[in-house]
């Protein structure tokens, strides 16, 4: 049997099922896995310490796989965890691996897609609380202009199921108005959470005409060809079967019944348990 060594792409829960979708649709030849550290989300309101060492235990448990590359697709451990475990630890496990996330290809472009460079950012209060958006966007387009806006309630809707009830709407003008509030003048709003392109267009409707909703999945399924293209010494040791196989940390029942709605098709998946060191 030819050896597997997937592409790994990390969740803290359903969310980068979004960004999967999208991998697979641009990049159909490769073999990927998928966690979901659903026993352990939302990471969206967990402080940095344990954001990176979950993150940590997940890129471990992907390395015992024979993964080559890691995609983090959380923007919450992208920006809690990514940094300290390409400087320090990956290092120290297997300097020959690599490990991106998905803030890094959102930044380099966003500034392509506003004309006032006024941005706006939605994302969960750990991303927002870490400045990584501010401080990327800054190092690419530093005359953009960028507010932020938290908006803890809509992972629990869309894991719930609730994002596209009457209810929804309720948090979703909450959340954009707040963000407006802070700068009328945006012209380009960025999805930053992988969970919130199910709530595009719902969004859409509580915004004034002519605001660009970007969400990140294509953008960062792009990039990993891109990089891919760019790494022929990674891309060789990337296996190519076109199989996906899926993990959770909780239940597989829940897991596969919710993880449609992300993925948009119906997936079996396995447990898994992390371990500490
Ligand atoms: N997937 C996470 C993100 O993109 C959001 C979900 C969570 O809070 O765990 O930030």
């Amino acid at each position: 049997m030819p050896s597997s060594n997937p592409i790994a792409v990390f969740d803290s829960g359903y969310g980068g099922l979004t960004v999967l979708k999208e991998l697979r649709a641009k990049l159909p030849q490769y073999d990927f896995i998928y966690l979901g550290d659903n026993a352990r989300a939302p990471y969206g309101t967990r402080s940095f310490d344990t954001v990176y060492r979950y993150t940590l235990e997940a890129v471990k448990w992907f390395f015992k796989k024979d993964c080559p590359l890691v995609v983090l697709a959380c923007n919450t451990a992208s920006a809690k965890a990514l940094r300290s475990i390409q400087q320090k630890d990956l290092p120290k496990i297997d300097p020959s691996k690599r490990v991106l996330g998905v803030i890094r290809p959102t930044t380099e472009l966003i500034g392509k897609f506003t004309k006032t460079n006024q941005v706006g950012i939605l994302a969960t209060n750990g991303t927002v609380q870490s400045g990584s958006y501010l401080v990327e966007i800054e190092k690419f387009y530093p005359k953009v202009h960028v507010v932020q806006q938290a908006c803890p309630m809509w992972v629990p809707l869309i894991e719930n199921k609730e994002h596209l009830s009457p209810g929804a709407d309720y948090f979703v003008k909450e959340y954009t108005d707040a963000l407006l509030r802070q700068n009328a003048q945006i012209d380009t709003i960025l999805l930053a959470c992988t969970h919130y392109p199910l709530l595009k267009e719902k969004i859409a409707q509580f915004l004034p005409t002519g605001i660009n909703v970007i969400s990140q999945a294509e953008i960062v399924a792009d990039s990993l060809s891109d990089y891919l293209q760019r790494h022929p010494e990674m891309e060789e040791r990337c296996s190519k079967q076109g199989h996906t196989r899926f993990y959770t940390t909780d239940s597989t029942e829940d897991f596969d019944d919710k993880a449609a709605i992300f993925y948009g098709s119906q997936v079996s998946s396995q447990h898994a348990e992390l371990q500490e060191d």
